[in-house]
């Protein structure tokens, strides 16, 4: 290890880039009991600019009863207009409905998320809705968004297990995958919502997709990490020619509508083995995991991410000389 960075030996097989979508101010902040000030959330996104992230997940216009948290969308969006300073960066938003994009619109939103589900319990606890009415409910939303060249991002939750249903079929997540990329979604991003899924279902989900005319470079995988699977099954999706790559800063996350669900894979853990491969990442580690450490402390408890434990918790070089 060298300077907070591992030594760089290459893998055979996998992408040279790897784009990650970084979702600590969405799916991260809507899951804490604490609601974070709108000041407090405009400073993380752009502290995560900064260390070198170019897709930061926002937040979400969604009914403000269902996600109190994230009810202050309309506050926080325009105040991350300086972040264009930083550099290219993309926010995208989710939005369930014609509502939600007409409030994301209306402030000049140019990314959209539609969230769907694999399973009928989920799509009911989530968006109060049917599987198949919620994808009626996204049609539209695809349409209009789609038509004023918005990028829409389809998310697909509970891919790989349901709290409620248990083990949920390949084939029954691709119908859904299948019918969100019918809608005109430009990618798909297939969620382990509670974090159950392992490396063979991973690698077995996508050949399916591939099957059903998803190409890989259409898939994004989103995985939380509730049984500590989330880098393995990273991995998996990896070899499998995969470059899209959720992840949240310090590892927050979860889902009010999920309880089992703990945080997402965490962004430095991702980084760290990214950069271990050789793959470049463009992100600032040292900078990543300062922001965490400083988000940490708003939240007033420490990090999940064992590398962010390492890293901040490593003395410096000359400190360790002056302790010797
Ligand atoms: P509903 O109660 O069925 O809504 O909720 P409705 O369509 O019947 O409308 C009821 C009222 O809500 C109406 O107002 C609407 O205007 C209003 P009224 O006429 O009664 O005065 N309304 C809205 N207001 C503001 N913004 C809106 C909106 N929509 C309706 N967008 C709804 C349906 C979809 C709105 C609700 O279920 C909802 O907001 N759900 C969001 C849940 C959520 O955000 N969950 C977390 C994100 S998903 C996730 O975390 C998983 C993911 O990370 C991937 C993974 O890990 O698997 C993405
Ligand atoms: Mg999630």
């Amino acid at each position: 290890m060298t300077g907070g960075l591992p030594q760089r030996v290459p893998a055979e097989g996998l992408p040279p880039r790897v784009r990650i979508h970084e979702v600590g101010a969405r799916d991260g902040l809507q899951n804490e009991k604490a609601v974070v000030p709108t000041e407090v959330k405009a400073e993380f996104v752009r502290r995560l600019a900064v260390a070198g992230l170019t897709t930061i997940e926002a937040t979400s216009f969604v009914h403000p009863k269902w996600v109190p948290q994230l009810a202050d969308a309309e506050q926080l969006f325009p105040m991350l207009g300086d972040i264009a300073d930083v550099g290219d960066v993309a926010l995208p938003v989710l939005v369930p409905n014609e509502r939600g994009l007409d409030r994301a619109l209306a402030l000049g939103a140019r990314r959209i998320a539609v969230f769907g589900s694999a399973t009928e319990t989920f799509a009911a606890r989530n968006l109060n809705r049917t599987v198949d009415e919620s994808l009626a409910m996204f049609e539209p939303v695809v349409a209009r968004a789609k038509a004023g060249a918005v990028h829409v991002r389809g998310y697909l939750s509970m891919c790989f297990g349901d709290p409620w249903e248990g083990p949920v079929p390949v084939a029954q997540v691709v119908r859904v995958a299948r019918a969100l990329m019918d809608l005109g979604c430009d990618e798909l991003s297939l969620g382990d919502t509670i974090g159950v899924a392992t490396p063979g279902h991973v690698r077995s989900l996508l050949s399916a997709l591939n099957a059903e005319g998803v190409p890989t470079d259409a898939i994004g995988v989103h995985f939380h990490d509730t049984y500590g699977q989330a880098l393995s099954n990273t991995l998996a999706a990896l070899q499998h020619g995969v470059s899209t790559v959720d992840a949240s800063a310090g590892g927050l996350g979860g889902c009010p509508y999920a309880k089992s669900a703990t945080g997402n894979l965490a962004t430095e853990d991702l980084v760290w083995m990214l950069e271990g491969l050789g793959i470049h990442t463009g992100v600032d580690l040292a900078e990543l995991t300062a922001t965490s450490v400083w988000l940490a402390g708003h939240l007033g408890r420490p990090s999940p991410s064992r590398t962010v434990r390492a890293l901040s918790e490593q003395p410096t070089r000359s400190q360790s000389h002056k302790e010797q």
